[in-house]
């Protein structure tokens, strides 16, 4: 991407794709990794530009997998730039974005527009996610063949779910052929409903209807078997519920190949955060109680939860400023989730090293990118983190368009500095 040269100095190197961990220098040179560990010797003229990383971890460039974009056809809430910019600035050097835009990413040209978007942004990478069926109508397959030679790496109907069992089966079929990752929005409509946050005494209290955590149960436990069926690859997205990490942790101990995400904000939240009816709270799936926002933490610190992904869903003020019940979904998350994240850390319920592979190597891997970790040869993709840095989340700094977080006010630690991706510097607070 750039020829500069950069000489990371003194960080704290953590990788797990490698095992480093500790103080070291990195050296990028024509946009990779040209050396790490004790790069001096490797030093040519014109002398690199210096980066003092002393007190400050260098990881990986994080990746975040589930990421809604907005464009084609919603740019008052996101574009495909200031995204990027939100992922830069959250400490990500690559994005996955999700497919139910307007028109829906079920097709080549979609694909080839959304990657020409994002090479004229010029931030951070990303990897368009395909839809499972046309218009995510989960009625007939859109063709996986077209948009993976376009550039998709994934398919989903995010935001919807594929209620058709039988479509679901042809669709992990068909991606196989492919070698694209079917990434499933688990929730079953019939359960859901009119139900609009978490089932139970919040919401009797509320006087809103909810949403069982079979909803999403139901439909994990239908993707496994289906993945036990057809021998394909699931990735189940944002996992809420305790019923699901047990339906995965059982599925993955007899080897099928499942994977998982969960968002900050389940590990984070619980249906409380709904109690003064605040609609940047409301989400789906909905927030938990606290027995499953504990089952989520307990799956990340076993290994059951493969990757923490945001689920970024930017909404304006005119889809959130309504009575709950008519409020839209999401929330915002590509500048908060890191700092929420290393509050696991904190918490010691996550070392450095498994966050960092939640966050970067493993989504890597389960996407087929074939980069990984901090090796030389590597694009030059590097996320330096301030760890000790305090600071309160304050939505009107965001580089995102929208400004839909319940996180607005928390007093976080630690947060990205520097962002590099293909050894250009999109991001720089240091
Ligand atoms: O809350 C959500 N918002 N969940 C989804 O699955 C989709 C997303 C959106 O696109 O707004």
């Amino acid at each position: 991407m750039e020829n500069s040269k950069y000489l990371i100095k003194g960080g704290r190197v953590i990788d797990p794709e490698t095992g480093l961990d500790g103080l070291m220098d990195i050296l990028i040179e024509d946009g990779k990794i040209a050396s790490i560990g004790n790069p001096q010797s490797k030093i040519r003229n014109p002398k690199p530009e210096l980066i003092d990383a002393s007190g400050k971890i260098v990881t990986p460039g994080l990746i975040d997998m589930h990421v809604h974009l907005r464009e084609p056809g919603h740019e008052y809430k996101e574009t495909i730039e200031t995204g990027c910019l939100a992922a830069a600035h959250g400490g990500f050097t690559a994005i996955c974005c999700m497919p139910n835009t307007v028109p829906v990413n079920d097709n080549q040209s979609v694909t080839d527009y959304i990657l020409k978007k994002a090479g004229s942004a010029g931030t951070v990478r990303v990897y368009p996610v395909g839809a499972i069926s046309l218009g995510l109508r989960g009625e007939s397959l859109a063709g996986y063949g077209e948009m993976n030679a376009a550039g998709a790496v994934a398919v989903s109907d995010d935001g919807n779910p594929v209620m058709n069992a039988q479509l679901m089966r042809r669709a992990l079929e068909y991606a196989k052929g492919f070698g694209l990752l079917v990434i499933s929005h688990c929730e079953d409509r019939n359960l859901t409903e009119n139900g609009v946050m978490n089932e139970g005494a919040v919401a009797t209290r509320l006087g809103l209807e909810g949403i069982p955590n079979s909803a999403e149960t139901v439909m994990v436990a239908r993707d496994i078997d289906l993945c036990e069926l057809t021998g394909a690859p699931v990735h189940i997205a944002h996992v809420s519920t305790e019923g699901a990490v047990r339906l995965i942790r059982e599925a993955k101990a007899r080897g099928l190949p499942v994977t998982t995400e969960t968002a900050p904000h389940y590990f984070s939240l619980t249906e409380d955060a709904v109690a003064n009816y605040d609609t940047n709270a409301k989400v789906h799936p909905p927030l938990r109680t606290v027995a499953d926002r504990d089952a989520v933490r307990e799956a990340l610190a076993d290994g059951t939860i493969d990757v923490i992904a945001s689920d970024h869903a930017p909404h304006s003020s005119m889809e959130k400023e309504l009575e709950f019940d008519r409020a839209a979904n999401g929330m915002i998350g590509l500048e908060t989730s890191l700092p929420l994240s290393l509050k696991l850390v904190e918490m010691g319920l996550l070392s450095l090293m498994d966050l960092v592979a939640k966050m970067s190597n493993n989504p890597a891997r389960i996407l087929k990118l074939d980069y990984v970790g901090l090796k030389p040869g590597n694009p030059a993709d590097l996320t330096i983190i301030d760890p000790e840095k305090r600071f309160t989340v304050d939505a009107d700094t965001f580089r995102s368009k929208s400004r839909n977080t319940p996180f607005n006010g928390w007093q976080l630690k630690g947060k990205a500095v520097l962002t590099v991706v293909g050894g250009k510097i999109v991001f720089d607070d240091q």
